[in-house]
């Protein structure tokens, strides 16, 4: 059943668990996400990026409405992942997404000297949510905004990184009303996390659940990068380097603690996916039907998305 992200997210924050944000980028993940979620009786967010819309030339939220009709018992939200403006904000509420990310915390539109998109202005980032959330939320549709810049979308941009600033998510909660706020800790996008020890900064987590303590917060670049998908997914011929490294789940479950209700996947789907569909491939001698590899990344992906529900605690949460 199709309900609005702040339903699921309200229900999290009182019973402390995170509701897993699995993002979807073909068939085969988005089937992997609703047999997952209805195995494990998960609430879950499915969540498209605004290049997964132009991969698929939008068939992917029809994709996703469609397969949830076989799963009526599973509630989630379709949720627009990182919206870089107004009007993709705009669009994916025509198409049917019950929640929507206004992501103003950085300027899609612009790149500086580095090729990477610089941040805005706190003011210009209240006021853009704010809009979005005026039209969202007069249709029943979720937003979530963010304060601080996370890792890049693209693994280079890591120059940009800086961390929340309580008080800051304080006053943008209150200006733009939004439903979930994602703050900055220290993650980022992709399978390069970290350089050495991974740490967080829980400081900033505890200190912004004390000025905010009613809103659900949001964990991205929440991928763990597990070592044996890594391994599997290099032997059988994926260029990912042995250095990759993510959060790793005891830190992730440390947020939970904290106040995080939506956690943010879409590295780990994608590793497991690979390797699945490596393996197969490679086993598999002489057969060119696609969708035994399909299949078999569908699998892997399967397996990864159990293990988060597990973990984040929303297994039974239905
Ligand atoms: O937040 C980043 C997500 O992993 C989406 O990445 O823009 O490559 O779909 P994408
Ligand atoms: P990962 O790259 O760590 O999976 O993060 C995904 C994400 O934050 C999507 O918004
Ligand atoms: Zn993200």
């Amino acid at each position: 059943m199709l309900v609005s992200m702040k339903t699921l997210l309200q229900s999290a924050l009182k019973k402390k668990y995170a509701v897993p944000a699995l993002n979807v980028n073909n068939m085969e993940l988005v089937q992997a996400v609703f047999s997952s979620a209805n195995n494990a009786k998960s609430p879950v967010i499915v969540q498209v990026s605004p290049s997964a819309l132009e991969y698929s030339d939008k068939l992917i939220p029809a994709m996703v409405l469609e397969e949830s009709k076989r799963f009526p018992k599973v509630k989630f939200a379709l949720h627009l992942d990182h919206g870089r403006s107004f009007e993709e904000c705009k669009k994916a509420i025509s198409l049917g997404f019950s929640s929507v990310m206004m992501d103003a915390s950085i300027n899609y539109s612009k790149k500086d000297s580095h090729g990477n998109h610089p941040a805005r202005k706190f003011s210009d980032n209240v006021r853009l949510t704010k809009k979005v959330a005026a039209i969202a939320h007069r249709k029943g549709v979720s937003v979530e905004g963010e304060v601080g810049a996370l890792g890049g979308i693209e693994d280079s941009a890591k120059s940009r990184v800086h961390l929340a600033d309580p008080f800051e998510a304080k006053e943008f909660a209150e200006k733009t009303g939004v439903d979930a706020l994602a703050i900055a800790i220290g993650t980022s996008h992709g399978a390069y996390k970290f350089k050495s020890t991974p740490k967080l900064a829980f400081n900033v987590l505890r200190e912004t659940r004390k000025l905010v303590p009613r809103i659900p917060l949001v964990l991205h670049g929440a991928s763990s990068v597990p070592k044996p998908i890594v391994q599997k997914a290099r032997k059988y011929g994926l260029n990912i380097g042995a250095n990759a490294k993510g959060v790793p789940m005891s830190q992730v479950k440390k947020a939970i603690s904290l106040g995080v209700c939506k956690i943010n996947i879409d590295t780990d789907a994608r590793i497991a996916f690979a390797a699945g569909f490596l393996e197969k491939a490679k086993q598999d001698k002489g057969s060119v039907d696609l969708r035994k590899y399909l299949g078999a990344g569908r699998s892997a992906v399967e397996k990864v998305y159990l293990d988060k529900m597990r973990a984040f605690g929303s297994k039974g949460k239905l």
